[in-house]
């Protein structure tokens, strides 16, 4: 098993950093310090520099310390074949620019090399708590990790879905009586219903791929109770019996002027012990699930790619009480490389342990990063 970690990291005018140059271990670091500090700012530079992307889908603007011109990070990746510098130089107004060892590529995504990276962020609790949309864009996207070649796939899904959805628009602004709209209707429905049928087998693959990791990374969390993860899907993998439900719905669909059957109605359903985590769980209990539903991802994900993601997880000790704080230290430690964000070492179980690095981003503190005051973001360049 390769386990490609980032031994450097370098930014310069990104977010709150005029300059920061800091080493990374291939086990667990703490990055801590107080809120607005720049911790979440320093896992957005290093899933920056591994991917061209921010995880906050923010803009360029947003991206380069305000008062500079351009921002740049680079970090150093132990692959299997050696060292490899990635690095992402942000412009705004032009296209960011991404390099593997200082030559220009178009994507970091592609590139064989780049570290897979699974991340948590406060905001992904919207993963349990939210509507079924984000766990359907989820899944799909946990799709694309593990079977690359999905892409047509799910692109074909949403392409039929499309024209059969201006179709109706159309017949529906005509006042298409219900027998002539199916005439031309019918094409779109064996189109749709061929892309929705492999659709939901794909996405009943994936959550079946990982129910079993996630469950395990559950019951090492300390999460009582069973956690499952069911794939909730709207309508059949058999494209004949797609094809007979749309059709049963040609009325109701002609009167929204939408297709209200198939895939984009799908969810992803997580109980414990049979009860919706999405509405009977506690804090702590949601953000285990989470975490579970994330960490046994990466599982999968590490045995799909022959690559085990480094874990960026920012603020991931709130809301645990010290026994899971505990147990999930020892997971991640176990794992391989991780970053992991507090407000207070303390709040890591072992974070004194020698083994386990630290990066304080406390303004003024004395240590390898320097980061800017929000108030004077120059005074420190
Ligand atoms: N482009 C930018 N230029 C300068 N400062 C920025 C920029 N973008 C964000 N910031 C500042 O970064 C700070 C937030 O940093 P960050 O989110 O990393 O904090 P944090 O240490 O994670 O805090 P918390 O503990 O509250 O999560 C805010 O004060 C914000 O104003
Ligand atoms: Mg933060």
């Amino acid at each position: 098993m390769s386990a490609s970690h980032l031994s450097r990291l370098r930014v310069r005018d990104l977010r709150t950093y005029v300059e920061a140059d800091v080493e990374l271990g291939p086990g667990l670091t703490v990055v801590a310090g107080p809120n607005g500090a720049g911790k979440t700012n320093l896992l957005e530079a290093a899933y920056l520099a591994c991917t061209g992307r921010s995880f906050r889908q923010a803009s360029d603007q947003d991206l380069v310390r305000r008062g500079a011109e351009a921002g740049h990070v680079g970090a150093t990746v132990q692959t299997a074949v050696g060292p490899s510098v990635f690095s992402v130089g942000v412009h705004p107004g032009d296209r960011r620019r991404l390099r593997v060892d200082g030559n220009p590529v178009d994507g970091l995504l592609e590139h064989p090399g780049r570290p897979r990276m699974s991340v948590f962020l406060p905001d992904r609790m919207v993963l349990v708590k939210g509507g079924p949309a984000l766990r359907r864009s989820h899944l799909d996207g946990l799709l694309g990790v593990l079977r690359p070649s999905s892409g047509p796939l799910r692109r074909g899904f949403h392409e039929a879905l499309r024209q059969r959805n201006a179709l109706l628009s159309s017949l529906k602004a005509r006042g298409t009586d219900v027998g002539r709209a199916a005439e031309e209707l019918a094409p779109w429905d064996r189109t749709l219903a061929g892309a929705a049928a492999a659709l939901t087998t794909a996405r009943r693959e994936t959550a079946e791929a990982i129910k079993p990791a996630v469950n395990a990374r559950a019951a090492q969390l300390g999460l009582s109770g069973e956690l499952e993860i069911a794939y909730r899907p709207r309508s059949a993998e058999d494209p004949d019996e797609v094809v007979a439900a749309l059709a049963e719905r040609h009325a109701g669909d002609l009167d929204r002027g939408f297709t209200h059957h198939g895939p984009h109605r799908d969810d992803l359903a997580v109980r414990r012990d049979g009860r919706l985590i999405t509405r009977f769980g506690s804090q702590g209990e949601q953000r285990l699930s989470l975490l579970a539903l994330l960490l046994g991802e990466a599982d999968v994900i590490e045995e799909a790619a022959g690559q085990r993601p480094v874990l960026l997880l920012d603020d991931v000790m709130s809301e645990l009480d010290a026994d899971r704080r505990a147990r999930l230290v020892a997971v991640i430690r176990e794992r391989g490389q991780a970053l992991v964000t507090v407000t207070e070492a303390s709040h890591v179980p072992g974070a004194d342990d020698p083994e386990v690095g630290a990066i304080d981003v406390t303004p003024g503190s004395a240590q390898a990063t320097r980061v800017a005051s929000e108030r004077t973001p120059e005074a420190a360049a």
